[in-house]
């Protein structure tokens, strides 16, 4: 597909078919992400892949928890967005998505964080090239994936990716 509408096309989604992505195309799509300039070149992400319905569920949980109280302290123009937008405080996508897309980032290399959010932009365009969605997901707390995910020392996690493809309406 020409470049041009598909980055025209791409939209979030939050709505996610438990249908599976096969490991041929969901590894096309994460290879895409090393395609993107970095820093010196050094690729500093790596990308933690998660099927496992239990953790899922655990990330959920922790996303949930935290996206409540930050809500709560939200000024007025950002909570009537979230209504507007339909933004449900419930993020069933992390469970439904077939995989989360964890990247993390190692925060002592150089332009780390700029290095990581280009390759996330290049996942998102692959993304839409296979016909899957996305949502570029920040919790309003992120850390407590250090736990959950075993994220070794070095890293900091960055966006939380779930993938996968829509739900029929
Ligand atoms: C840096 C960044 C953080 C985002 N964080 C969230 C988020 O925490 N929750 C969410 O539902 N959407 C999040 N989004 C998705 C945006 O709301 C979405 O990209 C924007 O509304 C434009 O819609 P589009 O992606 O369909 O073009 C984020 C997007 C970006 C680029």
């Amino acid at each position: 597909m020409d470049i041009y509408k598909i980055m025209k096309n791409r939209r979030s989604t939050r709505s996610f078919s438990a249908t599976a992505i096969s490991d041929k195309i969901l590894q096309r799509v994460l290879s895409a992400g090393t395609y993107a300039p970095s820093g010196a070149n050094q690729k500093p992400y790596a990308y933690v892949m998660v099927k496992d319905p239990v953790l899922k569920e655990q990330i959920r949980t922790q996303c949930e928890r935290v996206d409540q109280a930050h809500y709560q302290k939200s000024p007025e123009w950002f909570k009537d967005w979230m209504d507007s937008k339909h933004i449900s405080l419930t993020k069933s996508f992390l469970t439904d998505a077939p995989c989360l897309v964890v990247i993390i980032g190692e925060s002592n290399k150089p332009y780390w964080l700029e290095s990581t959010w280009l390759s996330i932009a290049y996942i998102l365009l692959a993304a839409e090239q296979e016909s899957l969605v996305t949502l570029t997901y920040t919790p309003a707390e992120i850390d407590f994936l250090y736990d959950i995910l075993s994220i070794p020392a070095g890293f900091k996690p960055v966006v939380i990716l779930p993938i996968g493809y829509p739900k029929k309406p």
